[in-house]
């Protein structure tokens, strides 16, 4: 491996799952690795778990809103309205939002939601059990978040697939789908938020649509904008992220068998310790990008004001500092300081409660009601550089019983 072979934006370098041994050249050579960009001006490459925490709680010097957080700069437009996500933004402004909208993100607020959610497992395993085959990506793994998000903004399940399947196209690679397709995509996303809204002001719900438009703190209320932003971001942060950890969790155990077999053997106790393991492993969220504010130094080397800084979760995940035999996938690894949920800091996932609940729940569905489940051809990966995970995984089991006839 020499730098002449390090490409982290081609897809090719994502075809099969994030690329490790680059990154380990990276940690190993140059920790802070400046990349060249074909149509922009380059950017920081941060490969260590240290560094990228610093970077992640540092919203002062390392910026979400100068340049967002995807390493492609953004049209002046599409990042000025980009800004209404929290996401794009930095202190003061995200302290503000996020307050006003993480009431609703409590962990309590996620365990009240397990029994539906097990539910919705369920019927999910229901559908495909008496086929003995399927698509684990888009008929099981896909399913849930998509409808967890539509249970949690009182819309109809079915309309929850639609969201995902804009999402999908969202954060695809420009290779793979068009950028009008792209942008496409977006817009339908606000305008069905906005509908939403004016759906919820007439016709008040039990669900999170309904309280974020009426969450107030000393006064202040979210805008139309901000608003309908919110909903596409919890959309696009909670849908293909945790589809991706599941899909790619189940893959893991497929290549490791014995892990498999231990897993089972004490699901209760395993559970929930594995699923930290397969956030480690799989690290759903390749990169999120940073624009540095002022001249400043990380890890050694030096960063000017308005550099490009992108911190490599999959990455920071495999720090053979932090992490022993940081490539084995061991279920029961303790401790383990992953940070695929990001580094800390202002912007830490909203919803990692919740996507753990659902992880945890989905397996443990997945592992009992279909106990010989195994892989029945390859797995093809998600044409992307930002988000990693199967596309495909088609598996096989010996056919069961729906649960309700059961
Ligand atoms: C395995 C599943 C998931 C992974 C790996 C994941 C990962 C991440 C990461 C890496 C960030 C950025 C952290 C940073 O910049 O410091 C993030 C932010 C966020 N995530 Fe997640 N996420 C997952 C599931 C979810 C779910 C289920 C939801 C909600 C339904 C959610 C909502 C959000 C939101 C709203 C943010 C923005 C927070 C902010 O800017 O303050 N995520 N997530």
């Amino acid at each position: 491996m020499t730098n002449r072979k390090i490409d982290l934006l081609s897809v090719a370098s994502f075809a099969h799952g994030q690329p490790h041994d680059q990154f380990r050249w990276l940690r190993t050579n140059h920790p802070l690795y400046w990349h060249e960009e074909p149509d922009g001006p380059g950017f920081w490459a941060v490969t260590r778990h240290p560094d990228v925490c610093t970077v992640s709680r540092d919203p002062q010097t390392y910026s979400s809103y100068a340049g967002g957080i995807a390493i492609s700069d953004m049209e002046p437009e599409g990042l000025a309205a980009a800004r209404n996500m929290m996401l794009f933004m930095d202190p003061p402004q995200h302290t503000r939002y996020r307050t006003l909208v993480s009431q609703q993100f409590i962990p309590r607020s996620a365990r009240t939601l397990r029994p539906r959610i097990e539910e919705l497992a369920r019927k999910i395993i229901d559908r495909v059990i008496e086929r003995g085959e399927c698509d684990l990506v888009s008929e099981i793994a896909g399913e849930l978040p998509s409808y967890v998000v539509a249970e949690l903004m009182g819309i109809p399940l079915e309309h929850g697939r639609l969201l995902y399947e804009w999402t999908e196209k969202m954060h695809s690679s420009s290779e793979a789908v068009p950028e009008v397709e792209k942008r496409a995509a977006s817009m339908e996303m606000l305008n069905y938020a906005l509908g939403i809204a004016q759906e919820k002001r007439q016709k008040p719900g039990d669900d999170l649509a309904t309280r974020l438009l009426n969450s107030e703190i000393d006064g202040d209320r979210l805008t139309p904008a901000e608003y309908t932003f919110f909903f596409l971001l919890l959309v696009n942060a909670g849908g293909d992220t945790t589809r991706n950890l599941l899909a790619g969790g189940m893959l893991a155990l497929f290549e490791n068998p014995e892990q498999l077999r231990r897993l089972r053997s004490d699901l209760d106790q395993l559970l929930p310790v594995a699923v930290e393991e397969m956030l480690r492993y799989v690290s759903p969220v390749v990169y999120m990008r940073r624009t540095a504010t002022c001249d400043t130094v990380l890890g050694g080397s030096r960063v000017k004001a308005g550099d490009k800084v992108v911190m490599y979760y999959g990455s920071a995940n495999r720090d053979e500092q932090v992490f022993t035999e940081p490539d084995k996938f061991d279920i029961a690894r303790t401790p383990n300081e992953h940070i695929a949920f990001g580094g800390g800091g202002t912007h830490f996932c909203l919803g990692a409660h919740l996507a753990r609940i659902e992880i945890q729940v989905m397996l443990r569905e997945i592992l009992t009601r279909l106990p010989d489940i195994a892989a029945a051809g390859a797995a093809e990966w998600l044409p992307s550089n930002f988000i990693s995970g199967p596309r495909r995984l088609p598996v096989r089991f010996s056919a069961g019983r729906v649960a309700a006839r059961a």
